[in-house]
């Protein structure tokens, strides 16, 4: 294998032992076959992710996000390279993680308590045990006199929550979420923000978000992995050093700014976006 500055990593990420980090990518490639060709989903992926850090992983469709937080659920294993969890090779999704998806996947035949609750029932624990904190969970994201409805009585946002409180109710060590937000508009994005801000800050799990929102990616990460595609390769990584917690007026800041600017040029660069279109999103 070669040596962590010969593989890309930066400085920080190359001083670390491997089982130091709560994830590590080492040389990362995955092809998907089919028969009109291969795919290279990614290509040389190298990074490392500290415990309870909060990384953000922003790109255009099709860049291999997705691909990406899959290899280290345990859903998705690399064609080559390595992706490590604790300094251990993933081959099963790990006990102690936390999903949220797109799309908030609820049972829609299970009362929102019942749909929170999931994690201890699929683990043989006595769920009803932990019904108290999961409706002071609930309560805290907004969600009480909600418990006992059912989750097509609810709208995008409050579905969305749930699904938080049902990754987050057994305080998983890892947290990996793939653009949980992208269905909502923008006022209800805002708010479910500051919450998981919130919850981030009180339990600190070591947390991966996707979003294709430049801004989304740089007001929660503590670093921001900077996507390309064909191949999906990283092409940036950027520390945002804005103290926390952070307002949604942090977004007004000049180094807040800074940064979503420098994705933006990124992005440009690629000819994945067009300056003259400042508004759009990759
Ligand atoms: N199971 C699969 N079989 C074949 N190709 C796949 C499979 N999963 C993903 N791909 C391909 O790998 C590439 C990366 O897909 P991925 O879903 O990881 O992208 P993404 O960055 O998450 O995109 P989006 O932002 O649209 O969700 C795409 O070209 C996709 O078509
Ligand atoms: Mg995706």
């Amino acid at each position: 294998m070669n040596a962590p500055a010969a593989r890309g990593l930066s400085p920080a990420d190359a001083a670390r032992e491997p089982g130091e980090c709560a994830i590590a990518f080492e040389d990362v490639v995955k092809v998907f076959r089919s028969r009109r060709g291969d795919i290279r989903a990614l290509d040389g992926i190298n990074f490392t992710v500290p415990p309870s850090d909060f990384v953000s992983l922003v790109g255009p469709s099709g860049c291999g996000k997705s691909t990406l937080l899959r290899t280290v659920a345990g859903l998705e294993f690399p064609s080559s390279g390595r992706v490590l969890l604790k300094g251990e090779p993933v081959r099963r999704p790990p006990l102690g993680l936390g999903l949220v998806f797109q799309r908030d996947v609820l049972f829609d035949w299970r009362t929102v308590l019942e749909n929170v609750l999931l994690p201890f029932e699929m683990r043989g624990a006595d769920a009803s045990a932990h019904s108290e904190r999961a409706r002071a969970l609930l309560t805290s994201y907004g969600l009480d006199g909600f418990h006992d409805r059912y989750p097509w009585e609810l709208s995008g946002g409050m579905r969305q929550r749930v699904a938080i409180c049902r990754a987050v109710i057994d305080h998983p060590e890892l947290v990996l979420m793939d653009e949980p937000f992208a269905a909502l508009d923008a006022f209800t994005r805002d708010d479910l923000n500051l919450s998981l801000q919130r919850l981030w800050l009180e339990h600190r799990a070591t947390a991966v978000f996707v979003t294709h929102n430049i801004q989304e990616a740089v007001f929660l990460g503590n670093r921001v992995v900077v996507m390309g595609r064909s191949p999906g390769r990283i092409v940036d990584i950027i520390d945002v050093n804005i103290p926390r917690p952070r307002t949604l007026a942090a977004r007004e800041t000049p180094l807040f700014i800074e940064v979503c600017a420098r994705i933006r040029r990124t992005f440009e660069q690629m000819g994945l976006m067009r300056g003259d279109n400042a508004g759009e999103q990759p």
